[in-house]
């Protein structure tokens, strides 16, 4: 096993699968999942027996410095989850296609093949909107587990002009529920909402056969998914409202971790303050 998990057991004998996590939304058991981009976070995960750890490209905010995902590429994401696929042997290791990466079919294919291939990931996540459902249904098809995200989607800022909720008024979210539905049909494994009102990712995943995971989606999704950095107080600039320091009120970052983890399964995390009821 690896030296960085080496400190402190873990429960699970077994790594995360794909259809874990579908068990664990059998079995209204909340799937815990943080962000990681190098091995010690990555092992700090592994420690609190978290499900998944996904290598988003949000490094390229909270590792870059920079004020949007957009620059991030498939060369960054490889290299960085090659990294946290050291520290990591249970939770499952997802990892973002960054922007523009699967544009076509073939960039899809040919980025996901680096990111499973060379990263060593078990699962890639698409920020997905209508027109790509095709593209999951391609990987889906050759066995390439997809988790796609919905709802803000930070690598189209520049069309879309800020980070704002998402599925608002009436039209906007039958048409996010409509989406959810398509990649469901289309072959992902997961779904991801970000910046959803409560009601509407509730009605998501009740609705939905695969696990909903949330970020700022409220408490009644199958799971919640939070930026590592955010998780111990460390990311730079004004925090959105469902992000939450655990390192504040705990005196390790493991135990930080833990809380997150713990707050995630109780459902005590996010709270209504921490949710967008409309
Ligand atoms: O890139 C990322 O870290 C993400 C999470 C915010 C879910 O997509």
């Amino acid at each position: 096993m690896n030296k960085l998990v080496e400190t402190r057991p873990t429960q699970r004998t077994q790594p995360v699968s794909v259809a874990t996590l579908g068990q664990m939304k059998r079995d209204n058991q909340p799937i815990a999942c943080l962000t990681a981009y190098d091995a010690s976070f990555a092992a700090l995960a592994e420690r609190a027996n978290m499900d998944l750890v996904l290598v988003g490209d949000s490094l390229g905010n909270v590792i870059h410095g920079q004020a949007t995902t957009t620059s991030v590429s498939v060369d960054d994401i490889v290299y960085h989850t090659r990294c946290v696929a050291a520290g990591l042997s249970t939770p499952l290791l997802a990892a973002d296609l960054p922007f523009l990466s699967f544009a076509t079919t073939a960039d899809a294919v040919a980025s996901s093949r680096r990111l499973i291939g060379e990263g060593g990931a078990s699962m890639v996540k698409v920020e997905g909107g209508a027109a790509d459902t095709s593209i999951v249904e391609t990987l889906a098809q050759n066995g390439v587990p997809v988790c796609a995200h919905l709802g803000l989607r930070p690598q189209q800022v520049h069309k879309t002009g800020g980070f704002k909720i998402q599925g608002r008024s009436k039209d906007a979210a039958k048409k996010l529920a409509a989406e959810a539905r398509q990649f469901e049909a289309a072959g992902a494994d997961l779904l991801l909402l970000e910046c959803v009102p409560s009601p509407l990712a509730r009605r998501i995943a009740a609705t939905a056969k695969v696990p909903v995971i949330g970020i700022g989606a409220g408490p009644d999704v199958d799971g919640q998914i939070l930026v590592s950095h955010d998780v111990i107080g460390l990311s730079a600039g004004k925090k959105p409202k469902f992000v939450r320091n655990f390192l504040a009120s705990h005196d390790s970052l493991d135990e930080a971790v833990e809380a997150y983890v713990e707050a995630v399964r109780h459902r005590y995390f996010p709270s209504a303050d921490e949710s967008f009821d409309s």
